[in-house]
């Protein structure tokens, strides 16, 4: 298994047979590394409608006939925008196809489309991989205690993260979402991007310290891959 950081939120995964996956498009982001796969991608996973998530998916999806899989009303803007292959979702249910396990979870976040119109619930998302590998994409939220029912329940072995602050979690709430959450890995996202974001990994390091249960906190600059 395969991941690779392309900067804000935008993670590309390849699974153990190979299926890639893209998360939050956004590949023209500030911090985006020069060599960026463009794909083609199995599916592309998109957590909520704002700008710095949704980026590029029309002209990626449409260029290589990705399968985007969204919230309802993000679906329903995809097949308007002409993205010819889309399955949209809701919280809590689980989609499976090719052996691999996407379930969307509640993030909490505002959701807007580009237009301005209402862009369904923000969301993330639990992946489960074809060896049973399992991953969670918070997606951009604030810290909730029902973190600990996902952790639980779906026992992610590898979680990203947001810990930027202003828009979402800051490194304090990241730190609790851990110990909520209970990883073995953990993958900062969503800072740096714009000086707005002032959350640090340092201080993230930091607040981690406080508890007792400490994941591994990777680090991945974007254009890096962690080989899993
Ligand atoms: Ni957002
Ligand atoms: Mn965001």
């Amino acid at each position: 298994m395969q991941i690779t950081y392309y900067g804000h939120s935008c993670f590309k995964i390849v699974s153990p047979k190979g299926k890639k996956i893209l998360i939050d498009p956004w590949v023209s982001n500030p911090l985006a590394p020069t060599q960026v796969d463009l794909g083609p991608y199995d599916f592309i996973l998109i957590t909520h409608a704002h700008g710095d998530h949704l980026g590029e998916v029309v002209k990626l999806a449409r260029t290589n006939i990705t399968e985007v899989i969204a919230i309802h009303e993000i679906q329903q803007y995809l097949l308007k925008s002409g993205v010819p292959k889309t399955t949209g979702m809701n919280i809590g249910g689980s989609y499976k196809v090719e052996e691999l396990t996407f379930i969307m979870v509640p993030a909490w976040h505002s959701s807007s489309l580009p237009d301005g119109s209402y862009g369904g619930e923000a969301c993330g998302f639990v992946i489960t991989l074809e060896n049973g590998l399992t991953l969670y994409h918070t997606g951009d939220t604030g810290l909730f205690y029902d973190m600990k029912l996902i952790g639980e329940l779906y026992q992610p072995k590898i979680v990203f993260l947001p810990i930027g602050s202003h828009y979402v979690m800051g490194p304090k709430e990241a730190a609790k979402a851990c110990d909520l959450i209970r990883p073995e890995i953990v993958i900062p996202m969503h800072y740096k991007t714009f000086p707005l974001l002032t959350g640090t990994v340092e201080d993230f390091k930091e607040e981690l310290s406080k508890y007792s249960f400490i994941p591994q906190v990777l680090i991945l600059k974007p254009g890096e891959t962690f080989n899993f």
